[in-house]
């Protein structure tokens, strides 16, 4: 797709009928990203989401799934320590959650373990800039690259991991102009989050694309609908049904024979 110039689209998802929704639509890529922690499972970070939560989550993304390439997003403390922990964590989330391949976060250090885990036969998408699983660190949510020796060592964060075997990047809260010349300099895509439009393709956050919460998002967010609005719609006008009585209506419940009915009614003063 890089070599033809047709964009990538990757979009995340936690659930069955998020993943069936997504190939539906035809996405090229579903991530079942860290971002769980925060959409899903109402943490502050993503720090805290266990591998085990992510492979309970990828499971049910990888059951509905059939044409995207499922990403397994490994979580924090699942890969940092050592590349046989990687490793491990790795091919769990391919052989238990049915991932294709997994995502990691980080350059430095972690291009040991992405080639540690591209020997070992698994796919690795890569993922530099805002690297929210080490947001304390980068000094919180915060754009990267915007000096110019931020925006070198971002470059040769990308083709270490390139060199490493990553078969794409994510580059994440990059300026468009780096993010630009990273992309163009690079033989695999790169996949962006507020990073531009020149990427080879862009994600988004389920939750953030389609307006799953009230108040603001990050300011590289495009909502394509406000379904906490339509659900919150849905939601007060079941509670008003309920307690007018006026839901369930007839069509929504299940007749028995009179003949039965009358068994029932006699059966029942016999009991009384
Ligand atoms: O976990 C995630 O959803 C991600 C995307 C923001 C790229 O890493």
């Amino acid at each position: 797709m890089k070599r033809r110039h047709d964009r990538i689209v990757m979009v995340t998802a936690y659930d069955a009928p998020a993943a069936r929704l997504a190939d539906e639509a035809g996405v090229e890529l579903i991530l079942v990203g860290d971002t769980a922690a925060m959409v899903m499972l109402g943490h502050e970070s993503t720090v805290p989401v266990t591998l085990e939560e992510m492979l309970f989550l990828t499971r049910a993304v990888t059951r509905a799934a059939r044409r995207p390439l499922v990403v397994g997003d490994l979580p924090f403390g699942s890969y940092q320590q050592s590349d046989d922990e990687a490793i491990a964590s790795a091919v769990r989330m391919v052989k238990e959650g049915g991932a294709d391949v997994v995502k990691l976060e980080g350059a430095g250090r972690m291009v040991e373990r992405v080639r540690a885990i591209v020997d070992a036969g698994i796919g690795v998408m890569g993922h530099i800039g805002l690297t929210p699983q080490s947001a304390t660190k980068l000094g919180g949510f915060r754009a990267q690259g915007r000096t110019a020796a931020a925006a070198i060592k971002l470059y040769e964060d990308a083709f270490a991991l390139q060199a490493a075997g990553a078969f794409a990047i994510v580059l994440e809260a990059v300026p468009a102009p780096v993010a630009a010349r990273i992309t163009a300099a690079l033989e695999v895509p790169t996949i962006g989050i507020g990073a531009g439009a020149d990427c080879d393709g862009q994600v988004l956050v389920w939750h953030d694309l389609l307006g799953l919460y009230p108040g603001s998002t990050p300011r590289f967010v495009k909502r394509y609908a406000e379904l906490a609005d339509e659900i919150l719609g849905a939601l007060g006008q079941y509670a008003a049904d309920v307690r007018m009585g006026a839901f369930p209506e007839e069509r929504h419940t299940y007749a028995m024979p009179d003949d039965e009915l009358a068994a029932f009614e006699s059966a029942l003063s016999e009991l009384q």
